[in-house]
């Protein structure tokens, strides 16, 4: 199978190339990327098999580029898309660009020359839930642009199915850890700075509850889907394992053997969901997916791996640069 991964110099997407690469002996892969800030082509030192590998530069919102690219291969699994919400706040614009016009391309196209699509969507789609938690059916409710941008995909790649057959699979996943995070997100922000000593900013009262899963399980999970996924449908990816910001930061610091005395709490992010949480009895029931890595067992993978990487952890710059979404004011 010839599949085209889009975003794979980012943080999912290049665990998901490598963990197919080596997992799949039938399989290659031209990843696209834009190369746009939190990507890293070093992500992917560790590729087993680079005959069957591809990098290509570009954008996913570049019409006569993804024609050329999708034309080539069977399926596209399309990770790209701006993904952090500070930034969102901060300025839009590029989400809607990356996370809808680019993810409208390649529908457009995929459709036209009836390949299959997979989406990676998020559960932030649903919005903060106070009690009880998504399925797949439940009400779009997004608080962010970021996921907005995200639901609006969402949108038209249903309306696309419903209206012209198209070949499309829907992944919506809650909050991943694990190696190769870009620094400004909390897991990967915190172990640098905790490493290096430096005080580690937490919004509000850090009771904002995510349901965290260990990257290795989301890619193994989009594998199935992608084998056997069905067109139309959309599966929910979730770890069952809610916990609070301040929590995961103190588990950090005890793994780390660091003071407590380093979590400073700031000024909150506007309109901060307060929880998100999804059911994925569907994924588990039809494929048989469960998670391998429950949170400590991931945190401590994930600790190990980034006390490996001297070279990002004595870079401090993308762990401490101010929190985006304040430059606006
Ligand atoms: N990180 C999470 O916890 C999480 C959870 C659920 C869903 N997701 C979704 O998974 C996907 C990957 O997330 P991530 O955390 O790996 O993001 P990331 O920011 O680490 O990587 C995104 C990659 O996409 C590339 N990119 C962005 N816009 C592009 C464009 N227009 N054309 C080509 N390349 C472009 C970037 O250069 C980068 O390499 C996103 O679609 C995100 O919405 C992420």
């Amino acid at each position: 199978m010839k599949i085209l991964v889009t975003g794979g110099l980012g943080f999912i997407g290049s665990n998901f190339i490598l963990r197919l690469l080596d997992i799949s002996n039938d399989v290659s892969i031209t990843n696209i990327d834009a190369e746009l800030y939190g990507s890293d082509h070093k992500n992917l030192n560790e590729i087993k098999n680079p005959e069957r590998y591809n990098f290509v530069k570009g954008n996913i919102s570049n019409k006569k580029f993804m024609e050329e690219q999708i034309e080539k291969c069977d399926v596209v699994v399309n990770f790209a898309a701006e993904s952090h919400v500070d930034r969102s706040i901060h300025d839009a614009n590029p989400f809607l660009i990356s996370n809808i016009r680019g993810a409208f391309t390649i529908l457009d196209i995929i459709t036209k020359q009836q390949k299959r699509m997979i989406q990676i969507s998020t559960d932030e789609v649903f919005g903060s839930l106070s009690t009880g938690t998504a399925d797949e059916n439940s009400k779009f409710n997004p608080s962010s642009p970021y996921a907005s941008t995200k639901a609006a995909a969402e949108l038209l790649i249903n309306s696309y199915h419903v209206t012209y057959g198209s070949d499309v699979v829907i992944t919506r996943c809650t909050n991943n850890y694990g190696p190769r995070q870009f620094l400004e997100k909390l897991i990967p922000k915190t172990i640098v700075l905790a490493h290096n000593n430096k005080k580690i900013p937490v919004y509000g009262n850090g009771k904002n509850i995510r349901d965290w899963i260990f990257v290795e399980d989301h890619c193994n999970a989009i594998d199935l889907i992608l084998q056997k996924g069905k067109s139309g449908e959309s599966y929910n990816i979730s770890a069952n394992n809610e916990t609070n910001n301040i929590t995961v930061i103190k588990k950090i610091l005890e793994i780390m053997n660091k003071s407590e005395d380093l979590i400073e709490f700031v000024e909150d992010r506007p309109g901060h969901d307060l929880r998100y949480s999804m059911d994925s009895t569907k994924i588990t029931k039809n494929f048989n997916w469960t998670q391998k890595s429950n949170f400590e067992e991931g945190l401590l993978k994930t600790i190990q791996w980034y006390e490996n990487k001297p070279e990002i952890l004595n870079n401090l710059s993308n762990a401490l640069e101010s929190t985006p979404w304040k430059n606006s004011n």
